[in-house]
C-alpha cells in the first residue's frame, strides 16, 4: 500500500556508542508527519538499535544482505541472520553497491527474490550515471535496472517492495535532482509499472526520492504526486536534520 516513507541510510557511519547516541536523539525528536520511519545502521550496529527501538515507532532496516540461505560466503550476511534479529527490511541495490561491490541486475534479482522468500520487505534502489543524464539516456537505465531485477515477480509480490530513486550524480554531492526532474523520473516509473502490472500495482507502490535531500529542499520534493518520501544519506546522520525531513510532508 502506498505510504509515504522516509528512510536513513547511516552507510558506514557510526560505532557503538555513536550509534546509540544517534539514536537517544532520534528518539526526542518529535514527528508531525505521519510517515513511517526507518533507519539502516551498519550490520554491526542493527542489533542494538532494534533493542534501543523495540518501544519505539522508528523501524530499524538492513543496507544489504546475501541471497544464499547460508554457507560458505564469508562476511556476507543472510535473510534468516537478519530477521532473527528482528530485521525485516532490507536496502538493496544501492549505488554504492553496485559501483564498489559490481552488483549486477541479475544479482539483485536473487538479492530481492531471497529477501521475499524470507518475508522480508525491500527497498529497491536504481538510478542512472551523470553520463545517463547527460545524454538523455535516464529513462532507458532506470526502466532496465527495474525490469532486469523486479520483473520477473507477480503483482502480489510489489506489495512487498519500496522503489527508491537514487540518481548516482545526486548522492552525497549536494547536487540535488530538481523536483521536477523527481517527479518526471518517478511518473515514468509509475508508467512502466503500469503498462506491465496495471494500476493495482503502480497506483500502490511507494516511489522513494534520494540524493542529497535535506531541510531545506524535503518539502518541495515531497509535494511531487509521485513522490513518496525519501531515501536520505548524509542528513540521516543528524537527528534534527533527518525529523525535519520526516517532517517535511
Ligand atoms: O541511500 C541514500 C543515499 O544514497 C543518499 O545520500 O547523502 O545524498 O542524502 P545523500
Amino acid at each position: 500500500m502506498r505510504k509515504h516513507i522516509v528512510a536513513g541510510n547511516w552507510k558506514m557511519n557510526n560505532d557503538l556508542a555513536q550509534t546509540q547516541a544517534l539514536i537517544s536523539d532520534l528518539k526526542k525528536q518529535k514527528q508531525t508527519s505521519s510517515a513511517e520511519v526507518m533507519i539502516a545502521p551498519a550490520f554491526t550496529n542493527l542489533w542494538s538499535a532494534f533493542e534501543s527501538l523495540r518501544q519505539n515507532s522508528i523501524e530499524v532496516v538492513a543496507q544489504n544482505m546475501h541471497f544464499a540461505a547460508n554457507g560458505a560466503y564469508t562476511g556476507e550476511v543472510s535473510a534468516a541472520m537478519l530477521k532473527s534479529i528482528g530485521v525485516s527490511t532490507v536496502i538493496l541495490g544501492h549505488s554504492e553497491r553496485r559501483a564498489y561491490f559490481n552488483e549486477t541486475d541479475e544479482l539483485l534479482a536473487k538479492k530481492v527474490d531471497a529477501a521475499l522468500a524470507n518475508d522480508m520487505r525491500v527497498i529497491f534502489c536504481f538510478g542512472e550515471e551523470l553520463a545517463d543524464r547527460k545524454s538523455g539516456a535516464q529513462e532507458q537505465v532506470v526502466e532496465s535496472q527495474i525490469k532486469n531485477a523486479l520483473f520477473h515477480l507477480d503483482a502480489s509480490a510489489f506489495e512487498q517492495i519500496v522503489l527508491a530513486y537514487e540518481p548516482v550524480w545526486a548522492i552525497g554531492t549536494g547536487e540535488t535532482a530538481s523536483p521536477e526532474q523527481a517527479q518526471d523520473m518517478h511518473a515514468f516509473i509509475r508508467k512502466t509499472l503500469n503498462d506491465t502490472y496495471g494500476s493495482a500495482v503502480a497506483d500502490e507502490v511507494s516511489i522513494l526520492y534520494g540524493g542529497s535531500v535535506k531541510p531545506d529542499n524535503a518539502k518541495e520534493i515531497f509535494s511531487k504526486p509521485d513522490v513518496d518520501g525519501g531515501l536520505i544519506g548524509g542528513a540521516s546522520l543528524k537527528a534534527e536534520d533527518f525529523f525535519a525531513i520526516v517532517n517535511a510532508f
